[in-house]
Order: structure tokens, then sequence, then C-alpha cells
């Protein structure tokens, strides 16, 4: 037992904090008469505050554990806990306010909306949130986290006049604006230059520090897997952990 450990055991209250719990998970789709599982009796525990990579060849169903942590979708077999709520009980609405409110998405391809601005962009996710604050609030944060992620000169531009480097760090303040306490990356640097994706890492990096933030993030980069403390591959619907 690690000293870590026996501390958690004399004192409960210093154990980690289990954020993202799936248990035996198993994701199966039907074609026909054939079925095809893509996720293969997965267990992990991500606890409150990580920073873990996930890594893996194509189709070995890294997207499709990281949408079912993101709840976009289910497993058909096994549970999963959100922050210690089995998610399996909770209704859609519920789901969808989980998602809104504490899951903050990063994707390859950044899904920004082309005809708003950087700025209206980032309060987006604030002004479809019922509970996103006042529109003055929301105005104070989205400025703040594009100034935060380095395009507080840049709040009037549309997606299409920011570089791609530029896109992603729209998508990352927009993945922050709810204050969320997980951050779930999909190949964030995939369609970036190398330089241009470091400063991605280093920009994820930061964030996970001063916000506390948990992160996951799927990535074929080794230097963002390098950076990751903990660090998980997949294969052919199986994990590994090294
Ligand atoms: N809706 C679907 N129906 C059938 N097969 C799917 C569906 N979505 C994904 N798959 C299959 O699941 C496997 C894993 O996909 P994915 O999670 O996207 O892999 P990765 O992100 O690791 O590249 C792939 O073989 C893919 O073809
Ligand atoms: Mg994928």
């Amino acid at each position: 037992m690690s000293n870590i450990d026996k501390t958690a055991v004399r004192n409960p209250q210093l154990a980690p904090q289990a954020m993202l719990e799936v248990q035996n998970i198993w994701k199966t789709y039907r074609m026909g008469k054939k079925s095809l599982d893509v996720l293969k009796d997965i267990s992990l525990v991500i606890h409150k505050g990580e920073f873990i990579s996930i890594s893996g060849p194509s189709g070995a169903g890294k997207s499709t554990l990281l949408h079912i942590l993101g709840l976009l979708d289910e497993p058909s077999r096994g549970v999963y806990s959100f922050n210690g709520e089995h998610i399996h009980s909770v209704n859609n609405r519920k789901k969808a306010v989980i998602r809104n409110k504490s899951i903050g998405f990063i994707f390859q391809f950044f899904y920004l909306l082309p005809e708003f601005t950087a700025f209206e962009n980032v309060m987006m996710p604030a002004l479809i949130a019922k509970s996103g604050g006042s529109a003055k609030e929301i105005e104070q944060r989205a400025g703040d986290l594009l100034t935060k992620v380095g395009l507080g000169q840049r709040l009037k531009h549309r997606p299409q006049e920011l570089s791609g480097g530029e896109q992603q760090r729209v998508a990352i303040a927009r993945a922050l604006i709810n204050q969320p306490d997980v951050i779930l990356a999909d190949e964030p640097t995939g369609n970036l230059d190398t330089e241009t994706g470091r400063e991605i890492q280093d920009l994820l990096q930061l964030l996970h520090h001063e916000l506390s933030l948990t992160v996951v993030v799927v990535t074929h980069n080794d230097h963002l897997a390098s950076i990751c403390p903990r660090h998980v591959t997949m294969f052919d619907g199986h994990l590994k952990t090294v």
C-alpha cells in the first residue's frame, strides 16, 4: 500500500474521489444478423483532478469510450457513474443538464458556429443553460476566458478569420464557459501543425492546474500523452493500463 493510500485509509476525506467510473462496460452494435463489440469489458476509474490520456490505433474504440464518459452515448452493458451518480438511473433531461453544466468538450475539428463571432461562440453554451448567469455575467466570463486563452484581441473575429490554433482556443474557452468539472478532448491537436499543437497542449496543462479540472484527452500525439501524469491505451475494444 502506498503512503497516499495509507493516509487515505486513516482519513477517508483524503481518499481520491472518483469523478468518472466505468465498470465492465461493453458497447455492441447490431449489424444485421451480426453484432460488433466495439468496447469489451472496460473498467476505469478517473479521479477528480486527474489529467489522463487515452491513445491507441484508429478504430480501437477511443471516441466511443469518450462519448460514453461525456453522456453523448450509452454503454450496452455495464455501469457508468459520473461524480458518484449511476448514470443508468438518470433521465435524459438531467443527462443534458450534467453535460451542459459539468462537462466541456473539445473536438479535433473545433465545431465552431461559422456565422457567429469568437465571443458569441464562447457565450453560446451559457446562454443555452438556464443557470448560466445574467447576460452581463456571461459576457464578462466569455471575455475573461478569451483573454486567458490568448485571444483578447480576437473577440469579434468569425471562425474563418482565425487560424486553426486560434479556433481551437475559442473551442477551449467555449468548453470552459459553464465552469465544468471535466474536460473531454478527442484528438484536440489532430488537425494542427506540431508547434500549434504544442501550444494547445500547454494551454490544456495550464488550465488543468489553474482550474483543478479533471481532463481526459484522446490523442495520437506522443508528446501530449507523455505530459499526462496517467496514460492508458486501447486496442480492439480493450483497455490496457501501462
Ligand atoms: N454507429 C456505429 N455503428 C457501427 N459501428 C460503429 C459505430 N460507431 C463506431 N463504430 C465502430 O466502432 C469502432 C470504434 O470506433 P471509434 O470509437 O470511433 O474508434 P477510435 O476513436 O479509436 O478511432 C470502429 O470500428 C467503428 O467502425
Ligand atoms: Mg476517434
